[in-house]
This record gives C-alpha cells, sequence and structure tokens, in this order.
C-alpha cells in the first residue's frame, strides 16, 4: 500500500520525502489555511510538487460544476501532473465527469459511503478517498466502510484507486492496509509513529555502546 502524507506543511512533506516513504501528498482548504498566511497559495503548492515529483492533489473550493471546472483549469496552469479534488456531490461528480473525459486525473474527497464510492468511480473518478477518521468521530466503524468499499472493488473489479483518509493513528493504516486500500493518505504525526518502536532504539543504543566497548578494548579509541 502506498503512503502519501496529508499536509500542506512544506517541512513535514520535505522531511518525510527526503527519506522515502511518501509517493503523493494531499492538500485541502483546511489544511492550507494553517499554513503560514502570507504564503502565496499557488507558490506553495508548486514547491510542493517540486518536493515531492508525485502525486499531488489540489483541491477546488466553488460548489457549483463550472466554477470548479474553472478552478481545476487554473491549478492545472500551476503544474499539469496536478490531480484535482473535487468534492462528493452531485455538481462535483459532474465537474469529474468532463475532466474524466478530457483525462485529467480526480480525487473525489469527503466520501463517507461505499456507495459514494461508487457514485464517484462511475463518474470516472481517478481515485476515491474513503473518509475514516471523521466516522469513526460521529462513532460509526470508518475501517468497516472501507473495508465493505475495497470488497466491493473486488467483486466488481472497479478502476477508482481508494485511498484511506481521515486517518488518525497507526492502527487506522494497518487496518485500511489489511482491507486492500490503494493509498492510505496519512499525516505527519502518524508517519512518524508508524516508523517508531520503543525496541528499535534501545537496540540502535545498545550496538552503538557495544561497537564503542569493543574499540576501546582493542585500544583503538
Ligand atoms: C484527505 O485527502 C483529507 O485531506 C484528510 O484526510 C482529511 O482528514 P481530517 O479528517 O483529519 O481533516
Amino acid at each position: 500500500m502506498e503512503l502519501y502524507i496529508d499536509s500542506a506543511n512544506l517541512k513535514e512533506i520535505q522531511d518525510t520525502a527526503s527519506i522515502g516513504i511518501i509517493s503523493g501528498v494531499t492538500t485541502n482548504p483546511s489544511l492550507l489555511a494553517k499554513e503560514d498566511p502570507t504564503l502565496d497559495v499557488k507558490e506553495l503548492i508548486k514547491h510542493i510538487y517540486a518536493t515531492i515529483g508525485g502525486h499531488v492533489s489540489v483541491e477546488v473550493v466553488s460548489t457549483d460544476t463550472a466554477g470548479m471546472l474553472r478552478e481545476a483549469d487554473e491549478i492545472l496552469k500551476w503544474f499539469p501532473e496536478a490531480t484535482i479534488k473535487i468534492p462528493m456531490i452531485p455538481k462535483g461528480l459532474a465537474a469529474v465527469k468532463e475532466l474524466s473525459r478530457q483525462e485529467i486525473p480526480t480525487n473525489v474527497t469527503l466520501i463517507f459511503s461505499p456507495g459514494q464510492a461508487l457514485a464517484a468511480n462511475n463518474a470516472g473518478a481517478t481515485y476515491v478517498s474513503v473518509f475514516l477518521g471523521r466516522l469513526d468521530d460521529i462513532g460509526s466503524d470508518g475501517v468497516a466502510v472501507v473495508r465493505e468499499t475495497c470488497e466491493i472493488w473486488d467483486q466488481h473489479g472497479l478502476e477508482s484507486m481508494i485511498i484511506a483518509a481521515s486517518i488518525r493513528h497507526p492502527i487506522h493504516v494497518l487496518e485500511c492496509a489489511k482491507a486492500g486500500a490503494d493509498i492510505a493518505t496519512v499525516p505527519y504525526k502518524v508517519l512518524q509513529q508508524i516508523m517508531k518502536h520503543p525496541l528499535t532504539d534501545s537496540g540502535v543504543a545498545t550496538f552503538v555502546a557495544d561497537h564503542e566497548k569493543m574499540m576501546k578494548s582493542k585500544g583503538a579509541v
């Protein structure tokens, strides 16, 4: 399963890209709003793409089809490899249908049920983003929705790539990998948690200490 970072923070993206664990970045208007307000959004997005050189989803904020298509045109001028992130509303699906006709990749966002994922797939979405954390937040079972979506995909050989989004903790990532999601888009903090284990840290400290002890006993230090 591929990992993307769910962030608009350049430092987080650079840090994670430098160790090779991510192949893409998903942004959204709320993530962009957390960044330094003096930064130009277009320049920031271009910088993000230059850093990752892979998938970058950029979200539209219009709620009508024509407005979404206008925004998509503008984003594609920033960098033509952009994936256009479109909300899961009927007017959004009309935009997805048109962008798909033009062979422009789309990521349908704010999906909370397998039915919504199926509709987005049928409209021609390249990616469908299932928001599991927000489902858990309201007392539903987000992983179950990802699992059910993956089962339907397997049954029918559907084409959209399934992105597990709104990830809250490492167990979410593992459960989505087991369910068969193609990609998980993960916040920086959770990516750090995934990589960390106290036995790795203590193991490294012991190896270093034993090596130094050995070198001392050989008179090399
Ligand atoms: C996905 O593409 C979204 O940006 C993201 O996962 C939203 O997650 P949140 O529920 O933490 O805002």
